[in-house]
């Protein structure tokens, strides 16, 4: 354990605390200048680049020798460079499509590695002024109390949330997809962001990647899980961070996603083994933050049951 972990931990709480506050004041503002990065569905705002730059000057002037794996600084052309170094892995937003439509369902993620281990996790809601954290060892906590898994084992009895991540719309031919999008257009053409379908078990989110592999695997796996498995039902919080979170608290038992970064999930992985769940590469092979993949559930029979039920998708490791 590195003897300033602790210093550590304090000050990026202080920072987040503050950043928290300029996603807020963005927040209730009419509206924001949007622009998009990969695809025209990976957005972006000036609030992103405003957080991630006040997390870095901050922790940068306090611990110069500290690293940054920050999501607008890649997206600004800056390496992924992990290494043993005290390195901050930072979404200044997750969930900027939430942000963009005033769904309050975003997160300031900040997770800290040492010696190329997670040993920190900080995800701060700012609307609705939820703080999620956690250090190796310590437990997880909401607010100052601690939160722990649920202890569901059986799909059939688990509620999972499943999000779609980036890619490029190429191949979408499955009929229940087609019902979703025809069905989406509708609710966003209505002003509604979120719809439901069969019985309202269903509310999906599309991610901005939505290439031919992501989307046999999802299709697949969905049908596997929705209508061979009957698990109580999915839901798509359109942050991966905050989908890791719910499964942190009990309230989701399983979470899996394909195509993430390690900005996304670093955090929120530090709280999820702390609040007691297990994490793996969803076909099963251990966890890592660089996968680009991630599987996370509230006890190890969840988990390897959801990892046997899907269609994986594979990425290349980030670094
Ligand atoms: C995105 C969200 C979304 C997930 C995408 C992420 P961002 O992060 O977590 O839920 O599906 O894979 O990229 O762009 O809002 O920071």
């Amino acid at each position: 354990v590195h003897p300033d972990e602790q210093l550590f931990f304090d000050t990026a709480l202080e920072l987040v605390k503050q950043a928290g506050r300029l996603v807020r004041d963005a927040f209730d503002q009419p509206s924001s200048a949007v622009q998009t990065k990969a695809s025209n569905t990976d957005l972006v705002t000036e609030t992103d680049q405003a957080v991630e730059k006040h997390l870095i000057k901050g922790l940068g002037e306090k611990f110069p020798d500290h690293k940054f794996i920050g999501e607008e600084s890649v997206a600004g052309g800056a390496k992924i460079e992990w290494t043993d170094a005290p390195t901050w892995i930072i979404d200044p937003i997750d969930g900027t499509t939430n942000f963009v439509h005033r769904i309050p369902m975003v997160g300031i993620c900040v997770g800290l590695s040492i010696g190329r281990q997670l040993r920190a996790g900080i995800v701060y809601n700012p609307i609705t002024r939820e703080l999620f954290s956690a250090q190796v060892g310590r437990g997880a906590f909401k607010n100052g109390f601690p939160i722990h898994v649920s202890n569901t084992k059986e799909l059939s009895k688990s509620l999972l949330c499943q999000s779609l991540g980036i890619h490029n719309v190429t191949a979408i031919g499955e009929k229940w997809l087609d019902m979703v999008m025809s069905n989406q257009r509708k609710q966003v053409q209505a002003g509604i962001r979120g719809y439901a379908l069969d019985d309202a078990l269903l509310v999906v989110q599309l991610g901005s990647h939505r290439g031919p592999e992501m989307m046999r695997s999802y299709n697949e796996s969905y049908n596997r899980l929705m209508v061979e498995q009957q698990i109580h039902g999915h839901r798509s919080i359109g942050s991966a961070a905050l989908s890791m979170i719910y499964v942190a608290q009990g309230c989701c038992d399983g979470y899996v996603e394909y195509g993430i970064h390690s900005w996304d999930v670093a955090a929120s992985a530090v709280i999820v083994a702390e609040a007691g769940g297990v994490l793996l590469d969803p076909t099963g092979a251990p966890f890592n933050v660089m996968s680009r993949k991630v599987l996370c559930a509230g006890t190890d029979e969840l988990a390897r049951a959801l990892s046997a039920t899907l269609t994986h998708a594979d990425y290349a490791p980030e670094a």
